[in-house]
């Protein structure tokens, strides 16, 4: 899809904005705490029902407002046609609720919206996650597999709710089960984890599988030396006895069930695709322990470039791509072959970043600048910062 217009009405720091895109390059410009991030957030949300930014959505609400609204119209590349995305928010004291509409019509099922709008997305916070958290890397695993796959985002989604009710179970929280009742329940929960957590398992080992080759090019290609890096998933599952045999639906549903005992004392689970990670390695040494920080957001950048062949040539049109203020974290070599690299790979991309000159976009009809001021999109021109 190509993105025309993008319309906020509440939507965090925004009361109401409106910003038409670039037919190639987005440039949104400002000091910091404007609400650069949060247009990029907004895009996101169309794209994938969800924040990168907290798992609940009524911090996208602006304060003080009970409903916000996002609104994006764009061309249908594939069906020549006009096409317009909207997600409602509405918020009340317990939870707030999200709403899909898809050319004046609601559309219920979260993967009957999903990929509409296809959206990579690339953060200052990825540059440093070899050397972050597993929950990270995983995260960062998964978002490219939301522009990917459709059904991740429903998978992912049907697997935390269902082990945040296992652990729940697990530590005796809810009360009313009886004795009896809790092993049935945790038969029912296993089950759908196994089938959940086995396709998230084997999405991300594909994922991988398919990214290596262009990522080792990629790397090479930033680093200007060689070394060898590979790629791998991270399972706990991968080495249990007789691993082989079994398909992966069984093989959790009956490390779930080995498990369960020792997760009963623990008070929580203990194994799944949720405890899993990957592992960047650099001629055979840890990247997240050994490589210079230089080389680790080299790295990461190259998983990036990889991830954009992939989608490309996958879909056969390139995502959008959702830059938040990257430039600022590399230095002026690697973010000129970033720059090129989206040049080369990236089809409509939205950047944000607080010196729009450090950015050595093309001058011309491709190239919007806009300015975000607190809270305000300011018009845009195609001439330049
Ligand atoms: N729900 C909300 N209501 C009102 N303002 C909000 C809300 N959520 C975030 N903000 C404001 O948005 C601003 C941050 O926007 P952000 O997009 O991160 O800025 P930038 O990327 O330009 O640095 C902050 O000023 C913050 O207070
Ligand atoms: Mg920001």
């Amino acid at each position: 899809m190509l993105l025309q217009h993008l319309s906020l009405r509440e939507f965090r720091n925004f009361a109401a904005g409106d910003l038409d895109f670039g037919a190639r390059f987005t440039v949104l410009h400002g000091p910091n705490g404007v609400g650069k991030t949060n247009i990029l957030e907004a895009l996101y949300l169309v794209a994938t029902l969800r924040s990168f930014r907290s798992a609940d959505l009524g911090p996208l609400v602006r304060h003080g407002a009970a409903e916000a609204r996002v609104e994006v119209s764009g061309h249908d590349r594939q069906l020549g046609l006009g096409t317009r995305l909207a997600v409602h928010l509405t918020r009340t004291a317990r939870q707030t609720r999200r709403l899909a509409v898809a050319d004046g019509k609601t559309v219920r099922s979260g993967p009957d919206f999903y990929g509409r709008l296809r959206a990579i997305l690339f953060t200052p916070e990825d540059l440093g996650v070899l050397r972050g958290s597993p929950t990270g890397r995983r995260q960062f695993l998964d978002r490219a597999l939301f522009a990917r796959d459709r059904a991740h985002i429903a998978d992912i989604a049907d697997y935390d709710k269902l082990l945040r009710s296992r652990n729940r179970v697990l530590r005796g929280e809810d009360a009313g089960i009886a004795r009896g009742q809790q092993d049935t329940l945790l038969d029912a929960y296993d089950a759908g984890l196994a089938a959940a957590g086995a396709r998230i398992w084997v999405r991300r080992e594909r994922l991988l599988a398919d990214l290596r080759g262009a990522f080792a090019e990629a790397f090479a290609q930033i680093h200007g030396r060689h070394l060898g890096v590979t790629l791998e998933y991270v399972t706990r599952l991968a080495g249990e006895p007789g691993a082989e045999s079994a398909d992966p639906q069984t093989r959790l549903a009956e490390a779930l069930r080995g498990a369960r005992r020792h997760d009963l004392m623990r008070g929580t689970t203990t194994v799944g695709p949720h405890r899993d990670d990957f592992d960047v390695r650099l001629d055979g040494q840890d990247a997240g322990a050994f490589a210079s920080q230089g080389q680790a957001r080299a790295l990461i950048l190259a998983f990036k470039i990889a991830e954009l062949q992939d989608a490309r040539a996958r879909a056969g049109e390139a995502p959008v791509l959702l830059l938040d203020d990257v430039s600022s974290e590399l230095d002026p070599q690697r973010s000129a072959q970033l720059f090129e690299a989206l040049l080369r790979e990236a089809g409509q991309c939205v950047l944000t970043t607080t010196a729009p000159h450090f950015i050595g976009l093309p001058a011309g009809g491709d190239c919007r600048y806009i300015e975000v001021d607190k809270g305000h999109i300011k018009l845009g021109g195609d001439s330049g910062p």
